[in-house]
C-alpha cells in the first residue's frame, strides 16, 4: 500500500476521509483469502509528518498479523516515523534496508529529502544500493521506492528528465538491471507502468484520493481549473513470488458484490479448464 496521507484533515469529525480509506483498504486486504508474508507501506504514510498522524496510523495497523515495513515519502518525517515505529531500521540517517526472503532480494529505498516534493537519492544512498546489489549479485530483486524514477506525463508530479537523483539510482543499478524484476513505487497516486533503464517500474495507486488522469502540460502562471485530485477508490497491490516469477495483483477497496460463487453448477467448467492445462 502507498500514499495514505493520514492527517490531511486532522480535525474532521467523525473521521477523516483518509483514515476511512486506509481502514477500508486494510479490511479488504485482510478479508481476501491469501495470507501475505509482509505489508510494505511505501511512503506518504502521513500528510504532514506529525506525531499525532503516525500514532493514528499505528492504531489502524495494530491488528495486522504479519510484519509491516514502513517507508519514507516526501510528506513524511524521519523523526516522526522513528518515534511511532521505532523498529524501522535507521542506517546512518536513512530509513532504507534490504533482505532476502525465499530467494528474493527485497530492497526498500529512502528517497526523502527535507523540503522537496520530488525524489532524492544522494551519493551515500547510491553507494549503499550499489554495495547491496554487489553483495547479492544474481539474486532476483524487487525494489520499493516512493518516487518513481520516470517521467510519467502527469507533469506537475513528474521529475525533470535526467535529474541527478535519477542518474545516481541508475548508476547504483548499472550492471544489475537483469536481476531487477520490478521497481514498485507510489507518489503518483495512479496505476502506471513504465520502464527505467530496461527495468519495469510500476506505480501502485494511492490509499488516499487519486491524482486525476490528465496528461496535458500545466503552467504555474495560470490556474486553469482542471481536476487535480479525485475520489476514485483506494487500491492495494499483492505481489506474488512463486516458482521464480514475480506477479502483481491489484484490488480496489470500493463497494462491490460477488456475482458468481463456485457451486456445483460451475464444476464442469472448472473441470474442463483443469483438463485443458493437463493436455498442455
Ligand atoms: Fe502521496
Amino acid at each position: 500500500m502507498t500514499d495514505i496521507h493520514i492527517g490531511f484533515e486532522p480535525n474532521a469529525r467523525p473521521e477523516e476521509l483518509n483514515r476511512k480509506r486506509f481502514r477500508d483498504t486494510l479490511d479488504r486486504l485482510l478479508a481476501q483469502p491469501n495470507t501475505p508474508d509482509m505489508l510494505v507501506l511505501s511512503g506518504d504514510i502521513t500528510d504532514r509528518g506529525d506525531e499525532d498522524s503516525y500514532q493514528k496510523t499505528a492504531e489502524l495497523l495494530k491488528n495486522v498479523p504479519f510484519p509491516i515495513h514502513m517507508m519514507m515519502g516526501n510528506h513524511d518525517s524521519r523523526e516522526g516515523m522513528l518515534h511511532a515505529f521505532p523498529d524501522t531500521p535507521n542506517e546512518a540517517g536513512f530509513l532504507h534496508r534490504a533482505f532476502v526472503a525465499d530467494g528474493l532480494l527485497v530492497v526498500l529505498l529512502d528517497t526523502f529529502e527535507e523540503g522537496r516534493h520530488g525524489g532524492a537519492f544522494c551519493e551515500k544512498r547510491r553507494d549503499w544500493l550499489a554495495a547491496t546489489m554487489a553483495a547479492n549479485k544474481g539474486t532476483p530483486t524487487l525494489i520499493f521506492m516512493h518516487h518513481p524514477p520516470v517521467v510519467s506525463g502527469i507533469q506537475w508530479m513528474d521529475p525533470a528528465p535526467g535529474e541527478q537523483w535519477i542518474v545516481n539510482l541508475g548508476a547504483a543499478l548499472s550492471g544489475f538491471e537483469d536481476q531487477v524484476l520490478a521497481i514498485h513505487c507510489g507518489h503518483l497516486h495512479r496505476q502506471i507502468v513504465s520502464q527505467f533503464n530496461g527495468m519495469t517500474v510500476s506505480v501502485t495507486p494511492s490509499v488516499a484520493p487519486l491524482v486525476s488522469m490528465d496528461l496535458r502540460p500545466i503552467s504555474s502562471k495560470k490556474a486553469d481549473s482542471r481536476a487535480l485530485i479525485t475520489s476514485e477508490p483506494p487500491t492495494y497491490a499483492l505481489h506474488r513470488w512463486e516458482n521464480g516469477a514475480l506477479t502483481t495483483h491489484y484490488e480496489t477497496a470500493s463497494e462491490w458484490d460477488v456475482v458468481a460463487y463456485y457451486g456445483p453448477h460451475l464444476q464442469p467448467m472448472i473441470k474442463h479448464m483443469e483438463e485443458e492445462k493437463v493436455a498442455g
